[in-house]
Formats: structure tokens, C-alpha cells, sequence
């Protein structure tokens, strides 16, 4: 057996460790080669490639980021595309293709797969927002980085008396701020599944502050939008596209502070959490949730079991069809805004 895995969309924690366990895999357990595609499908458009052996994925496991590196770019969606990645796939003599990507990049590998491309999908992502398995390694990592600055802003706000607004990532989703806010001890959070408007969230900021709390930490989402006030008015976060098409978040933590500053008359100031989420070593759970996934990945390939994705299922690492991930991001599940509501609601 020969096998092919290549990182693509944005990076997150773990990722090494998923290509450092399909390399042992590979090697140990079925005696195959393996080889690495660099930049995401860049690689295997262009047959920019690293060969993986045990040496060369020594030390890798704590290191943030992937040593074959990313890209956001789709072979489904480019004309040719989709004949370059099979040609590809011959020329380097492959009898599969292991695809660790977001909901962005699993879903062109659903559609390389229904042209009959041998692939194998793992989810990976911060954002936690890939359907199909209950958690995506790198998402524990950022949610600690999380809730580490908002340990640390709980001191100076109380310290000034202050509002601090904490805006995190997470995209079309709020799996990042309603984790963060709950585990944080955040006084109110703004997520797509949680909508306020700012009244809302001033309201929030009030009933707290009249209960003896001196200062404020509210979480907001970077793709959350302002509920309409009752006067139908909205508080509108203007934001960019990016080269494909897909948003480009970050600001809405200025402009609520601004807004909440200007109503309130407290001091309010703000902390935009950005890359730093993305960066940085894998947490204990996610190296552990990344090797196990790489292994499992190798064993689908060698049961030429293609077309799935890796999941993660209570506790089990198991397998579902890549296709699932059509059915575009998964938003806070009703388990989780449970916790929500008995806190926020
Ligand atoms: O990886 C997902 C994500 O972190 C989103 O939360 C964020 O909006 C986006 O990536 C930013 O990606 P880029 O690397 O394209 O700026």
C-alpha cells in the first residue's frame, strides 16, 4: 500500500500529531510508504511532496501548526481540477489520499471522492463546526487559550472597574465563545446560537452590576450578528470576503464596546483573541485525539473503506460518510446551550 496525506484549509493544534501516527501506522503496522503532499492541495497539483519516514517525523508531536503546511485551495472548484488530483493520484502510484481539512476542504474532497478519487477525510479545526463527529482536534487547544486571556482580563477589569470585550473565533458558529464564556465564568456572550442586541447585552451588564459585580466580561463570537433593538434598528458589523468567497470576520468586539461604552458610560475596552487561538502546542486531549485519528484514517485505507470521514463518538473513534459534511457547519449542539441557557438565559 501506498498512501498520500496532505493539510489543508487554516491550520490548527494536532495536526501533527495525525500525521505523525499515519506515518507510524503506515510503516509499522502495514509496511507501506507514505508520503506527504506540501501546502495542502497545492501539492498535489503542482507534485510538491515530502516523503514521511519514522525519522522524519521525530519530534513533531508538540508542535503547533503542520510541518507539511496549508493552503485554501480547491481542486473541486478549479476547472481541471478535479482530472489533476486522479492524475496525480496514478503518477504517484496511490491507493488512497488522507484529506485532514475543515468543512471547507472536506467538502471538495466529498466531491473528488464521488468522482471516484480514493480519499479518506479527518476533521480538523478550531471552530469545532465539522458535522459527523462530536469534536475536531485543535478546538480543546484554542478553547484553553481562551479561557487563559479570560482569567487574565477577569483581574485588570476588576481592577478598573471596566467592561472588557473578548472577541473570539469560531466563524459561522459559537462553539468557541459559549465554551469559553461557560468555562471562563464570562458574564454575558454573543454567538450565532445565541443572539442579543445590544440592549441585550447592556440589560445583562445592569442586573450584574446591581448585584454587587464590579466589572464585566462579555464573550463575543467574530461571526455574530447584533439582534434588531426594539425599534427595529441593528447594530450593523460590516466585514470582508476573502479570495474565496468566504467571510472574513473580526471587528464586531470593537464596535459592541464602543456601542456599550456609549449607552452604559462605563469604561469599556477590547481584547480581539485572533491567531493567537490558532497557534501554539497541542493540548494533552488533542495530540491524543489526532494520533488516534491518523491511525484510524490508515486502517480505512487499508480496508480500502474510502469516502469516509474519521469521527470521534463519545468516547470511540469510528467512521462516517464523508458526505455528511455537505450539509454545511454544525452550530452549538441543544446538549451544550443547555449549560448556556442555565447561565446566560
Ligand atoms: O480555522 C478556522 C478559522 O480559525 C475561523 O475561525 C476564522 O474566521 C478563520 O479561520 C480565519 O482564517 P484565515 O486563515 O483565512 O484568515
Amino acid at each position: 500500500m501506498r498512501l498520500g496525506i496532505l493539510t489543508g484549509g487554516g491550520d490548527c493544534p494536532g495536526l501533527n500529531a495525525v500525521i505523525r501516527a499515519a506515518v507510524v501506522r503506515s510503516i509499522r503496522t502495514y509496511e507501506s510508504q507514505i508520503v506527504g503532499f506540501l501546502d495542502g492541495w497545492v501539492g498535489v497539483l503542482e507534485g510538491h511532496t515530502r516523503e514521511l519516514s519514522l525519522d522524519s517525523i521525530s519530534g513533531i508531536l508538540p508542535r503547533g501548526g503542520t510541518v507539511l503546511g496549508t493552503s485554501r485551495v480547491d481542486p473541486a472548484r478549479r476547472e481541471g481540477g478535479i482530472e489533476a488530483v486522479r492524475d496525480a493520484v496514478r503518477i504517484f502510484g496511490l491507493n488512497g489520499l488522507i484529506v485532514c481539512g475543515g468543512e471547507g476542504t472536506l467538502s471538495g474532497a466529498a466531491d473528488l471522492s464521488d468522482a471516484g478519487i480514493p480519499i479518506i477525510g479527518v476533521p480538523k479545526t478550531i471552530d469545532n463546526d465539522v458535522r459527523g463527529t462530536d469534536y475536531s482536534f485543535g478546538f480543546d487547544t484554542a478553547l484553553g487559550t481562551v479561557v487563559h486571556a479570560i482569567d487574565a482580563v477577569h483581574s485588570t477589569a476588576e481592577a478598573h472597574d471596566r467592561v472588557i470585550v473578548v472577541e473570539v473565533m469560531g466563524r459561522s458558529v459559537g462553539w468557541i465563545a459559549i465554551c469559553s464564556a461557560l468555562a471562563g465564568g464570562g458574564d454575558v456572550v454573543v454567538a450565532p446560537e445565541a443572539p442579543m442586541n445590544v440592549t441585550q447585552v447592556c440589560d445583562a451588564i445592569r442586573v450584574r452590576r446591581a448585584r454587587g459585580r464590579k466589572f464585566s466580561i462579555v464573550v463575543i463570537a467574530e461571526g455574530a450578528e447584533m439582534a434588531p433593538e426594539p425599534d427595529g434598528t441593528k447594530l450593523e458589523i460590516p466585514h470582508r470576503t476573502d479570495e474565496f468567497g468566504r467571510p472574513r470576520y473580526g471587528g464586531i468586539g470593537n464596535v459592541l464596546a464602543h456601542t456599550i461604552e456609549q449607552r452604559l458610560g462605563m469604561e469599556t475596552r477590547t481584547v480581539t483573541l485572533g491567531y493567537v487561538q490558532r497557534g501554539g502546542t497541542p493540548s494533552a486531549f488533542d495530540r491524543l485525539l489526532g494520533t488516534r485519528m491518523g491511525i484510524h484514517a490508515v486502517d480505512l485505507a487499508a480496508r480500502s473503506e474510502f469516502g469516509r470521514m474519521v469521527s470521534l463518538q463519545g468516547t470511540s473513534v469510528t467512521s462516517v460518510p464523508l458526505a455528511v459534511v455537505r450539509e454545511g457547519p454544525r452550530p452549538v449542539d441543544e446538549n451544550m446551550l443547555e449549560a448556556y441557557r442555565a447561565f446566560f438565559g
